[in-house]
């Protein structure tokens, strides 16, 4: 029987941190496995913020290392540069004659991102779900996985899709978001009100993937928590809760066991060992990494092959876009 599909992204700016590593990567490592997997550098979508092109290029080639580094096997899945296969531009054109201006108004990222940027609210930015509702539906996924701050994206995208069907005729699967039960929504460490973010101005807010042993020690042990004393799971304690949410996803203990090794410890002696458990799960990830970005030949390769591959499913859903609507 043909393995059910997933489709995911990530946008090749800044740098990686922890947050997009288990709210996306680490289920799309697991997921590989029992589906056939899509996994798309989203380059389109990053050039809706002003991007320096020299290091955008670079950015796609480094986030293609990371994506391998993290456990995504390029044999297994493909791995592709949104850019290089056109149809995710000419179906995004198609789905903007269903979006309407009032559900992109809605959308928090778009008022999130507009504040960030008021100098450059450019039209893309405000487009941008429409486009990522392109990337998704050409592959005719059953599930997309990504952190929580992109589920009103993925929702918009399961409306347009039912929008066609209902007008053209059922062309698009339904697709339905996948978030993880714990650490689908990773704080900032330096305001743990808000989500860990790429493009957060400090960064004291994140732990990167590729930070050194003494950053990542450093970060934990400014992170903002309470002043409380006792190291107990309580969302309430927001910081901590975080913090301990790290813990549990790094360590792969349980919440009682967490509970009971640090029962009578200080915030600092947790700190302290959580900062090492995130050291050595992020280790051979950085390894792997730094071997791979040297080798830009390989790199390129993979990405040749993967539009390819991506090419060709994404061709067949255009077609059927293109015949149900009459431009075919
Ligand atoms: P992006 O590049 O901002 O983030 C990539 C992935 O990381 C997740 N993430 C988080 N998860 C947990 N805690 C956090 N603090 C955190 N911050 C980020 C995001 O939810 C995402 O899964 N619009 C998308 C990119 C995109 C896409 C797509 C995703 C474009 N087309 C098609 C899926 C399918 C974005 O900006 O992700």
């Amino acid at each position: 029987m043909a393995k059910s599909r997933i489709l995911s992204g990530i946008q090749p700016t800044n740098i990686l941190h922890i947050g997009n590593y288990v709210g996306a990567l680490q289920q799309w490592v697991t997921l590989q496995q029992t589906h056939d997997a899509f996994f798309c550098i989203v380059d389109l979508h990053a050039i809706t913020v002003k991007q320096d092109p020299k290091q955008l290029h670079d950015n796609i080639r480094q986030l293609a290392a990371m994506y391998i580094a993290a456990g995504i096997d390029p044999k297994q899945s493909t791995i592709f540069v949104q850019s290089r296969v056109s149809a995710h531009a000419e179906l995004g054109w198609v789905l903007n004659t269903l979006a309407k201006v009032s559900d992109l108004e809605r959308m928090t990222q778009f008022k999130d991102k507009s504040a960030q940027h008021h100098e450059n609210i450019n039209v893309g930015l405000f487009d941008y779900p429409v486009l990522m509702a392109a990337d998704i539906l050409l592959y005719q996924p059953e599930i997309v996985p990504v952190g929580d701050d992109q589920s009103q994206h993925v929702e918009l995208t399961r409306t347009l899709a039912q929008r066609f069907n209902k007008q053209f005729g059922d062309v698009f699967h339904v697709p339905k978001l996948q978030l993880r039960k714990e650490g689908a929504r990773i704080m900032a460490l330096d305001d743990p009100t808000k989500k860990m973010s790429k493009s957060a101005g400090s960064n004291a807010n994140y732990i990167a993937l590729t930070d050194s042993a003494d950053v990542i020690r450093k970060k934990i042990r400014r992170a903002v928590t309470d002043s409380g004393s006792q190291v107990v799971f309580d969302p309430k304690r927001a910081g901590l809760y975080n913090l301990l949410t790290l813990y549990r996803i790094f360590s792969g203990m349980t919440e009682a066991a967490i509970e009971k090794k640090f029962a009578g410890a200080k915030y600092g002696d947790f700190k302290a060992d959580l900062a090492e458990v995130i050291i050595t799960a992020l280790s051979p990830l950085q390894e792997r990494y730094a071997a791979l970005i040297k080798d830009e030949k390989h790199i390129e390769a993979i990405l040749d092959d993967g539009a390819k591959r991506a090419q060709a499913v994404a061709e067949v859903t255009l077609k059927k876009v293109y015949d149900a609507v009459g431009l075919g």
